[in-house]
């Protein structure tokens, strides 16, 4: 038993869950007319619904002693004064940073790093105001028409996400695409509808060594070098986003091109870095400045609001409730909004690279659950097609529905029906129909006898799906960077809960070196290397080509 599961606060948690783990939200809302306000928080913008949640006043108390235990406060406040939080890496990680009022002064080891933010960010507008007005053009004086950001991971699932969510604030005039996947269909399919002359190539990586991303940059160089006979054509069309000038050099891009950024800033933590420039392109800087300031809101809650009423804290809290305490191995994510269908992609980078992790701070080995398997799709497609399982599987799931109040389109129906499904399927989940209920629709419609009881059986939903609604005035910019902030914090929340580092991901690095490895052995006239295991030599002669 590790020193947190032995804890008074785990131990306590757990005593509790087994005296209220049978008991079902009708219970807990029948007991408590005030529920809904009881249990709903609101901070940058936002206001959220916990209250058809499985906790009661001890459950919450018992929750906040153990945030106090595990010292949440006291990371927040280091994560954000610059502390070496990224202990594996001994790095600061501070993503705050990149929205911090640039007037704030933020010394990492001896220097304020904000007079760099603030000039990054200053050449992104430069950049970005002449790329949209037509100052800056191609290499044969064509407007820039389409931009396309190549990178993969945190240098595209954010931006990539953000872009589709603002697409009322873009800009007709400029498109811009998100290209990650090592598989070739990707540019491919996508370069096949572009006008050379007229695209600019955003190489976005912090590395500068993903082999994704530098292969996908290589084939779209050699693509413009062919319509273009000039390699000086590179330099007008290629500009990166990275902390690797070496690289980026190498590459034919030439410094002034190149936007960086710094090593205390995560790659699933960067989108408001220069890793966001295909954003600012797409939206404006004025826009982007807004994402900005609604990211900095939701610091300034989660730095002030106390434990009990803090967004990111209640959120963490409630997802380590479920996932130590019932056993729940996964969490959905359920936006009822089109345009945040990227949303889930980005939480699992976010939650998953950040807390999939079985080795606490210290190394050793966790003896508890760590972040469950997130996942998800927008309503209301969900609905008919895995929401059968959230209803009557087997499984705890618990999901966050996540809507606005305006729409930017002008059909009331179309969102009069989307809140009302929203909000339906929380209900649904939350108090479900009991068997009782069932027969009694059945016995009305005329069913009776053995019939009537195979399909009460089939029909009986068990409810006590506990859920969280986040309701956003309208998907603007300001919401969307409280959103994006809302989510990072809770798995900081978490990390400091499960005593693990959330800013390395060494479990990704494996595969990536075994890759190379096979690469070398898929050549045609390679024979597989020593020391591989039968069924990948087997494969590697099948796929050979
Ligand atoms: O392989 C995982 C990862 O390192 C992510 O953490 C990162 O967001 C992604 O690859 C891309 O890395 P880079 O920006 O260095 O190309």
């Amino acid at each position: 038993m590790s020193a947190l599961t032995d804890s008074p606060a785990w131990r306590a948690l757990e005593a509790h869950q087994r005296t209220i783990a049978s008991r079902h939200l009708r219970e807990w809302f029948a007991a408590e007319p005030d529920r809904a306000a009881r249990h709903s928080l609101e901070g940058a913008g936002l206001f959220v619904d916990f209250s058809k949640h499985r906790v009661d006043d001890r459950a919450l108390d018992l929750l906040h002693r153990l945030a106090v235990q595990q010292d949440v406060e006291g990371w927040r406040d280091r994560m954000f004064s610059g502390e070496a939080v990224n202990t594996g890496e001994g790095r600061a990680a501070l993503h705050t940073a990149l929205r911090r009022p640039v007037s704030m002064p933020l010394p990492v080891d001896g220097v304020d790093v904000m007079p760099a933010v603030a000039e990054v960010l200053g050449r992104m507008r430069v950049f970005c105001e002449a790329v949209r007005s037509g100052d800056r053009r191609g290499h044969t004086g064509r407007r820039f028409t389409d931009v396309v950001n190549i990178g993969i991971g945190g240098s595209d699932l954010g931006p990539a996400m953000v872009t589709e969510a603002l697409q009322p604030y873009t800009d007709d005039c400029l498109r811009v695409h998100y290209v990650s996947n090592l598989d070739a269909a990707d540019l491919a399919t996508r370069l096949a509808s572009l006008d050379p002359e007229a695209t600019l190539f955003i190489v976005c990586s912090k590395t500068f060594t993903t082999i994704e991303t530098i292969t996908n940059a290589d084939t779209a160089r050699q693509w413009l070098l062919a319509a273009m006979g000039d390699p000086r054509a590179t330099g007008v069309h290629f500009v990166a986003v990275s902390t690797n000038l070496e690289g980026t050099r190498q590459f034919g891009i030439d410094p002034d091109n190149v936007f960086g950024f710094w090593d205390w800033v995560g790659g699933r933590f960067s989108l408001w870095s220069a890793v966001g420039l295909a954003v600012m392109l797409a939206i404006g800087p004025c826009a982007f400045d807004e994402l900005l300031a609604g990211a900095r809101a939701m610091d300034e809650h989660f730095l002030q609001a106390p434990l009990e009423r803090n967004l990111p804290v209640r959120m963490g809290l409630l997802g380590a409730w479920y996932t130590n305490f019932f056993g729940a191995a996964s969490h959905a994510v359920l936006p009822y909004d089109q345009r945040l269908h990227r949303l889930p992609a980005h939480l699992q980078q976010l939650e998953m690279e950040s807390n999939g992790k079985s080795v606490d701070r210290q190394g050793r080995p966790v003896d508890h659950a760590t972040c469950p398997v997130v996942w998800g799709s927008p309503g209301t497609n969900g609905q008919h097609a895995f929401y059968q399982l959230l209803h009557q599987g087997t499984q705890l799931i618990p999901s966050d529905f996540i809507i606005a109040r305006q729409p930017h389109h002008s059909h009331p129906q179309h969102h009069r029906l989307l809140v009302a499904n929203c909000l339906a399927q929380t209900e649904a989940l939350a108090f479900g129909k009991t068997g009782d209920e069932a027969r009694a629709e059945l016995a009305m419609r005329g069913v009776a006898g053995e019939r009537l009881e195979l399909l009460a059986a089939n029909q009986t939903f068990g409810g006590n799906q506990p859920t969280t609604t986040l309701v956003l005035e309208q998907l603007d910019p300001h919401a969307v960077g409280a959103l994006v902030a809302l989510y990072e914090h809770k798995v900081l929340v978490q990390s400091a809960l499960w005593n693990i580092n959330p800013f390395d991901q060494w479990g990704v690095e494996l595969g990536k070196k075994l890759a190379l490895r096979i690469g070398a052995c898929l050549l045609p006239s390679a024979v597989p290397a020593a020391g591989l295991d039968d069924s990948t030599r087997a494969l590697i002669d099948r796929l050979r080509t």
